[in-house]
């Protein structure tokens, strides 16, 4: 694997220096801004998230402000970004914050993972890109460097452990990015070898044909979303989008949510959004917002 002493490690790091991106999170260490990052890059693309980071930011920059707005304007904020559920939940962990730490975000891993919405991979990346700690942080593209570098699956367990152990100490920041950016730019499902600094120490090297790619399987790498047309995650999307607007009766709902001919649907998406703490439904007969 890769060697933190070894010249590998020297050929990420001299290649980050050049070509890693300049993106607005990477220019804080304000560890409830990386958290408002992490958690709208969790399934959002970096180009959609960047305006919408910087607003959300500006309108909430502590966790104190932003567990002291309403909900329903939180969801409003996060509209078209998708998976409410992470605003909810962030909202929830900007006042456990509050409550239980002080308002500060912790930098402890079990604290960190205590808080809602708060995974594996988002709590390393707070402890790495707000507090700098030497550990490492696995997300998909990271996964899918691991494996092919190391030419075999790994389990969640064993990536995590190589991208600790990879890690030059005093260096995780530039680290993490860096091979997150090798990941997300050269080493893509369809990779350019050619253009990847560490090609000569990679086990895989793309050798498409030859070999299996050992991404392909691999605990965390091989994730594609689920199709979004014609998905009750797209129907949910839709209420949402009209409730961020106003309220909507439940008789409208086929309507909005372009389903008319399908009101046990209609009722299953409903009730998907009311379990989610997202949406209420009130008795005059018009659904709320949550
Ligand atoms: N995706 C998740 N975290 C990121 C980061 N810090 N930079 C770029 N893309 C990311």
């Amino acid at each position: 694997m890769i060697d933190p002493a070894g010249p590998a490690l020297d050929a990420l790091l001299s290649w980050g220096d050049v070509v890693r991106r300049d993106l607005p999170w990477r220019r804080t260490r304000d560890p409830f801004a990386i958290l408002v990052a992490e958690v709208m890059l969790q399934q959002t693309q970096v180009d959609r998230v960047i305006p919408r980071w910087l607003r959300f930011l500006e309108r909430w920059a502590t966790p104190a402000s932003l567990a002291a707005a309403g909900l329903s304007d939180v969801l409003v904020e996060w509209s078209g970004l998708g998976y409410p559920r992470r605003a909810r939940n962030l909202h929830l962990a900007a006042g456990e914050v509050v409550e239980r730490f002080a308002g500060s975000l912790p930098r402890d891993l079990d604290a960190l993972l205590s808080l809602p919405g708060v995974g594996a991979y988002t709590a390393r990346a707070v402890q790495v890109f707000a507090f700098e700690v030497d550990t490492g942080v696995v997300d998909t593209n990271i996964a899918r460097v691991l494996a092919r570098v190391t030419g075999r699956r790994l389990t969640a367990r064993e990536a995590q452990a190589l991208a600790d152990a990879a890690v030059p100490p005093g260096r995780s920041w530039e680290h993490n990015q860096t091979l997150m950016d090798l990941g997300a730019t050269v080493c893509r499902r369809r990779p350019t070898c050619e253009a990847c600094p560490i090609a000569e120490w990679c086990s895989w090297r793309g050798d498409a044909g030859e070999s299996a790619d050992p991404a392909i399987g691999s605990a965390g790498a091989s994730g594609r979303q689920a199709r979004f047309e014609g998905s009750d995650r797209q129907l949910r999307g839709r209420l949402m989008a009209a409730l961020a607007v106003g309220d909507v009766a439940l008789d409208d709902v086929g309507r909005v949510v372009a389903l008319p001919d399908d009101p046990q649907r209609c009722a299953r998406v409903v009730a998907s959004l009311v379990r989610d703490g997202l949406v209420a439904v009130v008795d005059d007969g018009a659904g709320g917002r949550g």
